[in-house]
């Protein structure tokens, strides 16, 4: 009977905690910024000043420029940066303009993805923890995930500019670009060679192309 009730009381107990850690006392958090951002993102601003348009964003909407960038790419970010209604909701979207040749060069970030191709053709893929590579053609319409953490790119192979736009489950997703991550800073080119076994002069083409010293 005793044994009865401590399960009871147990049971009830957890149902209560995990009641309470899936839902929230907000509806939404828009993101304040005269305040730093922590763990759990930004603080939020006062609900009685917000409109439709601290949900809403035309962010998205424009084509980005592409040969302004190394690579023939132009991303546009709605992120809790850019778009503060995100704030707090573990979610945030990318526009992709990839111009003709050009690529989404080689990154990760800690939210998982998807990608949803609109315009052109793209082989993309993502690599994961034991290094099997998973990559394939993608088209009009066609939809890829790359899981969280993984290390993924997108290459435009088709004729004209290609179109994609993505969503991730984090707001602020941290973006790390594998040959910016080396090439963009001040490492030294000797430790670069060592950890990489990437040949020095090469590293110091790389460097030279990102913006790097050392
Ligand atoms: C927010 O709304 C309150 C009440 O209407 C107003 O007094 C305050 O100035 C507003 N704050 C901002 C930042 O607009
Ligand atoms: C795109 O970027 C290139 C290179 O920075 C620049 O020369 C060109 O004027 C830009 N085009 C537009 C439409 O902004």
């Amino acid at each position: 009977m005793e044994v009865t009730k401590k399960i009871i009381k147990f049971t009830i107990f957890s149902l209560l905690i995990s009641l309470s850690s899936a839902t929230s006392v907000v509806d939404f958090c828009v993101a304040d910024f005269n305040y730093p951002v922590g763990p759990a993102g930004y603080p939020c601003k006062n609900p009685a000043n917000l409109t439709a348009n601290d949900f809403s964003s035309s962010i998205l909407s424009v084509p980005g420029n592409t040969s302004a960038s190394i690579f023939n790419l132009a991303v546009s970010s709605a992120l809790d940066q850019t778009f503060p209604g995100l704030n707090g909701l573990g979610l945030s979207m990318l526009r992709l303009d990839i111009g003709v040749g050009g690529v989404v060069p080689l990154h990760t970030h800690r939210a998982s993805e998807v990608i949803i191709v609109i315009e052109g053709s793209i082989i993309a893929g993502f690599i994961a923890s034991d290094d099997t590579p998973f990559y394939k053609t993608l088209n009009k319409g066609d939809i890829m995930i790359f899981p969280q953490s993984l290390l993924h790119f997108q290459v435009n192979v088709g004729k004209g500019p290609a179109l994609a736009f993505v969503s991730l489950n984090s707001a602020s997703p941290g973006f790390q670009t594998t040959s910016l991550a080396l090439a963009s800073n001040d490492l030294p080119t000797e430790i670069i060679h060592k950890i990489t076994l990437l040949d020095s002069q090469e590293v110091k083409k790389l460097k030279k192309m990102f913006g790097g010293t050392n």
